[in-house]
């Protein structure tokens, strides 16, 4: 079934803690990134393991193999359980951190899920959004990666191509909501089409009331495996 996971983009720890008060009994993955990364280092992660609560460490590494390996190493010693690297970054890139990984899983980004056909063709990339993706995860599958990061609008065919590595999608939206994300989905979308996880931050964090929103999530996720 799908899992969810809160991100928390959150930079006031006041916040943080009313979020985890709201949330912990009813959710187990939390999603730490750079905002909370550099505005409280090492401590957001002290705070979710205390609470017995899972990490996706989503800082995609981006870098030579060199520093991403001693990086992984790094979080690796953090007790993260999931952590992401840009596919784009190369296959030795990869295998660096495949070698360091221990027992966390490495969720690898293809393209982001903010980015459209426009974006990669202003820069030169071809029209292909889907043959990159497809591209970008044979690739981290070769080296063994354990899973990539996806648009739930991409589940369809992905699913079909990889049928057993891990998907987390973010982008997931319960209304029609005008932001950022433009391949968005609702949480019933993405567990219907296969998601492993899906990955929620501004409808959780910015609501009045975190808690509903939660639960209204994990109702309309239940529900899809009720229908499956
Ligand atoms: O606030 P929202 O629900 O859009 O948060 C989505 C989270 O997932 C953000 O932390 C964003 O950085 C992350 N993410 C994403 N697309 C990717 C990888 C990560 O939106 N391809």
């Amino acid at each position: 079934m799908t899992q969810l996971i809160v991100s928390l983009d959150i930079d006031d720890i006041e916040k943080v803690f009313y979020i985890l008060d709201q949330t912990q009994d009813i959710v187990d993955f939390y999603k730490v990134g750079t905002i909370p990364f550099l505005s409280f280092g090492y401590r957001i992660i002290d705070i979710l393991k205390e609470r017995g609560k899972k990490v996706f460490f989503d800082l995609k590494f981006f870098d030579i193999p060199n520093t991403v390996r001693k990086s992984t190493k790094k979080i690796v010693e953090m007790g993260v359980d999931f952590f992401t690297i840009h596919l784009l970054s190369g296959k030795e890139v990869i295998k660096a951190a495949i070698e360091e990984k221990g027992k966390a899983k490495i969720i690898g980004v293809t393209l982001l899920t903010s980015i459209e056909k426009n974006d990669i063709e202003e820069i030169g990339m071809g029209e292909d959004v889907e043959g990159m993706i497809v591209r970008l995860t044979q690739l981290g599958v070769r080296y063994g990666i354990d899973g990539i990061v996806c648009s739930a609008k991409d589940l369809p065919f992905l699913r079909k191509k990889f049928p057993s590595i891990i998907m987390v999608c973010p982008g997931i939206r319960l209304g029609e909501v005008k932001d950022d994300q433009k391949r968005i989905a609702t949480p019933s979308y993405a567990s219907k089409n296969g998601a492993d996880f899906i990955v929620v931050g501004r409808p959780v964090y910015e609501s009045e009331n975190p808690r509903q929103v939660v639960k209204s999530i994990l109702k309309e996720v239940e529900s899809e495996k009720g229908m499956g």
